[in-house]
């Protein structure tokens, strides 16, 4: 089959979270499956110009008053052969962030930017004389993909190329003024029957969900969460009127990146069978931190972007969040690195000054976050709400037993602790509040000094746990072949 992913992130090209890890993955693994699969995303000014295969000729993208004239580059997934395009247009993409940047926490102009990622997808497609079987979307910033398709570009060509879209994370819809609406060259009449209004402006993904021939969400939690008002951000009604359309597919985890055995990031490596790497990599951990040299206290890890997604009221809420109790009053040490909302930053600044068991780092750092992941014991993952998350899976496979909500991805990837049985791999709360958040993280103390042997039996089923990327990656040609039966 011959996929085309159109998408803003793609590691190691451009990554701001999972999504960047998640399409690249799917993209190697759908290739190891013998499809003909290829990634597009914007060249964005980090991604150096000498590293790449210019094309030619220039494409001419039809969108605003006229056609925007963009160079297009090429290159391959490293290690595969899997290829690689890139928009570049310097006016959208000539900037230092891929949604916005330190001055600007969103550019603008993204609907113009992404709206022509998502146009100039065909435009290229038709300059390669490749036409795809299937155009893969991922979030607001590609769901113009199937508006496109749909409304623009099925006929020619195209009349064949189904569109899947996957949502993996519904809070962040693209809601722009109505005013950029002439920008896409659509009909005026398409601003409500492809789905873009909403409460008077447009809403980029709602457009994508309602025009996509399917829809994926990243796991099958998720995908009924979704379908409710608490967790359906508005739009519950539209994905349960497309319900036998949606499904939810877990991500997996890239093994050549994410393996305690081989991880080249790591101080010392380790595997389930001999894991004195792990204590190697606790003691760097706190010599990094700047926590104690303390191998016998449990020390609780986090790595996220610090917004309310990822409960960081609940953990760092100034005079309510659990964490300062935690640290507080029990016989722990904790590590963060994030960066995010302001205030949760500065909280972890003062807490970090306050309390010697306590460290933050601020800051984005791949080898730091392989470091919290292998060094710590276990992994503060209290998520609001998850589509997937792929961070619990990470700490899963190296031995640090993540404490969780049970909400999406979150309840599909960990099983609770049983204090009966001794079974699990990690441990989990129903209702996210500061108290419940304590108690868990009580818990998880009460086992580690109480009853090692749980521990020990726990972290060893959960470095045996397998997400197959592989397994995923089949699901989602089903997805394809269905969806292509449809058009
Ligand atoms: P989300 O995509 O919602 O942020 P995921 O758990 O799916 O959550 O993926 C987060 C990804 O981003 C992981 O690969 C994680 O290691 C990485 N990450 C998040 N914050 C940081 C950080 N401050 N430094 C390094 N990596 C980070
Ligand atoms: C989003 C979600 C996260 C998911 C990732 C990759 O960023 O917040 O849960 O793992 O996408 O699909």
């Amino acid at each position: 089959m011959k996929i085309l992913m159109v998408s803003s992130e793609a590691v190691p090209f451009a990554k701001s979270g999972g999504l960047g890890d998640a399409v690249s993955a799917l993209s190697l693994a759908l290739a190891r499956l013998g499809h003909d699969v290829r990634i597009l995303l914007p060249r964005y000014y980090m991604i150096p110009r000498d590293t790449l295969l210019p094309l030619d000729p220039p494409l001419g993208v039809p969108l605003g008053s006229g056609e925007l004239w963009c160079k297009a580059y090429a290159t391959s997934m490293p290690g595969s052969e899997v290829p690689v395009y890139f928009i570049d247009f310097e006016r959208y993409f000539g900037r230092n962030g891929i949604y916005g940047d330190s001055s600007q926490s969103e550019y603008e102009d993204n609907p113009e930017r992404f709206a022509l990622l998502s146009k100039a997808a065909f435009q290229l497609c038709r300059s390669l004389d490749w036409i795809p079987d299937v155009f893969h979307a991922h979030d607001w910033p590609s769901a113009l993909v199937p508006v496109f398709a749909k409304h623009s570009e099925r006929k020619g060509s195209f009349k064949k190329s189904a569109t899947v879209l996957s949502i993996h994370n519904l809070g962040y819809q693209g809601v722009y003024s109505k005013e950029y609406f002439p920008f896409f060259g659509l009909d005026w009449e398409l601003f409500h029957s492809a789905g873009f209004e909403y409460h008077g402006s447009i809403n980029l993904l709602k457009a994508g969900m309602t025009c996509a021939d399917a829809l994926v969400t990243v796991s099958p939690t998720y995908a009924r969460e979704i379908q409710t008002p608490s967790f359906g951000f508005g739009m519950d009604g539209l994905l349960r009127a497309r319900s036998r359309d949606l499904v939810g597919i877990l991500n997996g985890v890239d093994t050549e990146i994410w393996n305690p055995a081989t991880d080249p990031l790591l101080p010392s490596r380790y595997d389930a069978d001999s894991m004195s790497g792990k204590a190697i990599c606790k003691r760097e951990l706190q010599k990094r931190f700047g926590l104690g040299e303390k191998p016998d206290t449990p020390l609780f890890g986090m790595v996220a972007r610090l917004t309310q997604q990822k409960g960081i009221g609940e953990l760092f809420g100034k005079g309510y969040g659990a964490v300062e109790q935690v640290i507080a009053t029990m016989h722990v040490q904790v590590a963060v690195i994030g960066n995010g909302e302001a205030w949760c930053e500065e909280e972890l600044k003062r807490l970090s000054a306050l309390y010697p068991n306590f460290k933050a780092i601020i800051g984005y750092d791949e080898r730091i976050a392989h470091l919290v992941e292998a060094g710590s014991d276990f992994f503060l993952m209290p998520s609001r709400y998850e589509p997937c998350g792929l961070n619990q899976m990470y700490s899963l496979r190296y031995g640090t037993l993540p404490i969780v909500h049970r909400t999406g991805g979150l309840a599909d990837t960990v099983e609770n602790y049983s204090q009966e049985t001794g079974n699990g791999t990690g441990f989990m709360f129903d209702d996210l509040t500061p108290r419940s958040l304590y108690n868990t993280v009580g818990w998880a103390v009460w086992a580690w000094f109480n009853r090692p042997d749980h521990i020990r039996a726990m972290k060893a089923k959960a470095m045996g746990r397998e997400f197959s990327w592989e397994k995923s990656a089949r699901e989602y040609v089903a997805v394809y072949e269905r969806a292509l039966s449809g058009t």
